[in-house]
């Protein structure tokens, strides 16, 4: 048996703890947010923050999140309100197809937990490992900027 916090909320799952996390987590669990794109650590697509830390989850064993808290961008917005940081990317249409999204999404809230005030360099650096197949990588980082910056707008307005 395997436990962890998963959203905020206990979880405890009989599965083998050799499978990969991104399998269990979208076959499972049914999260579908975590995406599977390459399955061999180069893409972002499957990223989940385990201690707030940003993590491929097709390169993590079920085993390996025992104690540990996942979060995953199903836990993010509350309250009919989105997180300040999907609001920044959807503000500045930081996606095309939006397969990436939920990655570069979690990617971000790992960056501002550990640098709230990143420049541009630090931006790019953090997220290297997050591709889009769209190309959206400027408006990306400007949704990053805003969601940094508090630049979050709700109905026209700057808050
Ligand atoms: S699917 Fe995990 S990094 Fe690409
Ligand atoms: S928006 Fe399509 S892969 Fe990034």
């Amino acid at each position: 048996m395997i436990e962890f916090r998963l959203n905020g909320n206990p979880q405890a799952l009989d599965v083998d703890p050799t499978r990969p996390l991104l399998e269990v987590l979208r076959d499972d669990l049914g999260l579908r947010s975590v995406r599977e794109g390459c399955g061999i650590g180069m893409c972002g697509a499957c990223t989940v923050l385990i201690d707030d830390r940003a993590i491929s989850s097709c390169l993590t064993l079920a085993g390996q999140v025992q104690g540990r808290q996942i979060l995953t961008v199903e836990g993010l917005a509350g309250e009919g309100r989105l997180h300040p940081v999907q609001q920044a990317f959807l503000d500045h249409a930081a996606f095309q197809c939006a397969f990436c999204t939920p990655g570069f999404i979690l990617a971000t809230l790992a960056l501002l937990k550990e640098e709230p005030t990143p420049d541009e360099a630090t931006i790019k650096t953090h997220l290297a490992g997050n591709l889009c197949r769209c190309g959206s990588y400027r408006n990306i980082l400007e949704g990053v900027r805003a969601a940094a910056e508090g630049q979050v707008l709700v109905e026209g307005g700057a808050q």
